[in-house]
């Protein structure tokens, strides 16, 4: 018995894809690419502190190093870029990635306030780049099977929705001093306005309502620092949302979403590690998640999954690929959550309830009433 050679089929040519910023977050989206996205390349790494992106590229054994983004963005072999700097570039990196003719997958949030992100989404519109904001949370399975119920109506009408995040902590917060102030709506409670947003689709965020505190780190209250949140949000369509947040969960990684409608309720958040249960003189146990690339680490991968299978579609005119529902979060998804994290930060400044300032540009609003 001897082989046979297969028929030859000419392979699509791989995605080559620039990184820019390679700390923890652009570190791992590299690792991603590399190790466990089809059809993908890592060409090259761009930081200015060139020794991560020279230690990045050296563990993975690919990658050219610059610490320069201007490298990246004028290298023509690169078709796409994923940026992972900290969020005060985002939106000049959105806007240069842009002009270059670069397709951008950009972590959140894309932009400090919406004038920034409006502009930078302004160029990406007028240059015809496809735009995907790192809302992994969309591509985790049990969000996904909850957004499959929503959207064939299971649930029916949503009237109370719920999403929150529990970041891993040990009682103190050690880089608390370094983290700049408002993150915890800029950069962490802007998951679960996606989350909501996307659960509750079809609706504009309308008002919230935000409380905020220094829970954790009390000391840290008069400089700025907040660890512990509390927001409701008003829909156009009359539903409730409820995001919450705290920088410091001893458990471990906890993240859940949950609407509650006119049918029913569907939830979503995976509260242990694995499906494993220690039953013991101690009574029940189980291994929890304690990092988000643990809790996170498919949906991180099947995020940059599906932006290359859009940035090869539109390059090489292949069909993109289809779901039952719409999943890619994109300009309007990054502008929207955007929009309630800021309208968050003017609420705990003001103590009242802040309007969500709409985007004039969008497309009409559908209630579900309508639907
Ligand atoms: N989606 C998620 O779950 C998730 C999780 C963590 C972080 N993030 C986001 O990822 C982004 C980066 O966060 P991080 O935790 O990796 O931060 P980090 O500080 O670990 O890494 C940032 C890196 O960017 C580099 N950098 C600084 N200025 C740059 C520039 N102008 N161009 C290129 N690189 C530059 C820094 O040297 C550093 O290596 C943030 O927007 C953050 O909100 C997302």
């Amino acid at each position: 018995m001897a082989y046979s050679s297969p028929r030859s089929v000419p392979l699509p040519t791989a995605v080559r894809i620039g990184l820019i910023g390679s700390g923890w977050m652009g570190a791992f989206h590299a690792e991603s690419i590399v190790r466990r996205v089809p059809g993908a390349v890592l060409s090259a790494i761009a930081d200015p502190n060139i020794e991560f992106a020279e230690a990045l590229a050296a563990s993975l054994g690919t990658a050219l190093v610059t610490a320069s983004s201007d490298d990246v963005l004028a290298d023509p072999s690169i078709d796409a870029v994923i940026i992972a700097s900290p969020a005060r570039f985002h939106a000049d990196l959105i806007t240069q990635a842009a002009v270059a003719g670069k397709d951008i997958f950009c972590e959140k949030p894309a932009g400090q306030d919406l004038a920034e992100l409006e502009a930078a989404l302004a160029e990406v519109e007028a240059a015809g780049v496809h735009f995907q904001i790192g809302f992994n949370r969309r591509y985790a399975a049990d969000f996904q099977a909850a957004k499959h119920d929503l959207a064939a109506g299971v649930v029916g009408r949503p009237q109370l929705l719920r999403s929150l995040t529990r970041d891993p902590g040990t009682g103190t917060i050690a880089h608390a001093a370094h983290v700049p102030a408002w993150t915890i709506f800029l950069e962490t409670l802007i998951h679960d306005f996606d989350t909501l947003n996307w659960f509750n689709e079809g609706a504009e965020p309308v008002e919230v309502h935000a409380v905020a505190d220094a829970l954790v780190e009390p000391d840290l209250r008069d400089e700025g620092f907040l660890d512990t949140a509390v927001v409701t949000v008003r829909y156009s369509n009359g539903a409730i949302g409820v995001a919450e947040a705290n920088f410091s969960a001893l458990y471990g990684y906890d993240v859940r979403g949950e609407v509650f409608g006119s049918k029913g309720m569907v939830q979503a958040g995976r509260a242990t590690e694995t499906a494993a249960r220690r039953y013991t003189a101690e009574g029940l146990g189980a291994d929890t998640p304690r990092l988000n690339v643990e809790l996170f680490r498919q949906a991180y991968t099947d995020e940059l999954a599906d932006f290359t299978a859009q940035v090869r579609s539109r390059r090489d005119g292949t069909p993109s690929p289809s779901n039952v529902f719409s999943l890619t979060p994109g300009a309007a998804d990054a502008r929207r959550a955007l929009a309630c994290a800021l309208a968050c930060i003017e609420s705990v400044q003001q103590g009242r309830p802040i309007k969500v300032p709409h985007d004039e540009t969008a497309q009409p609003i559908r209630v579900y009433s309508e639907l």
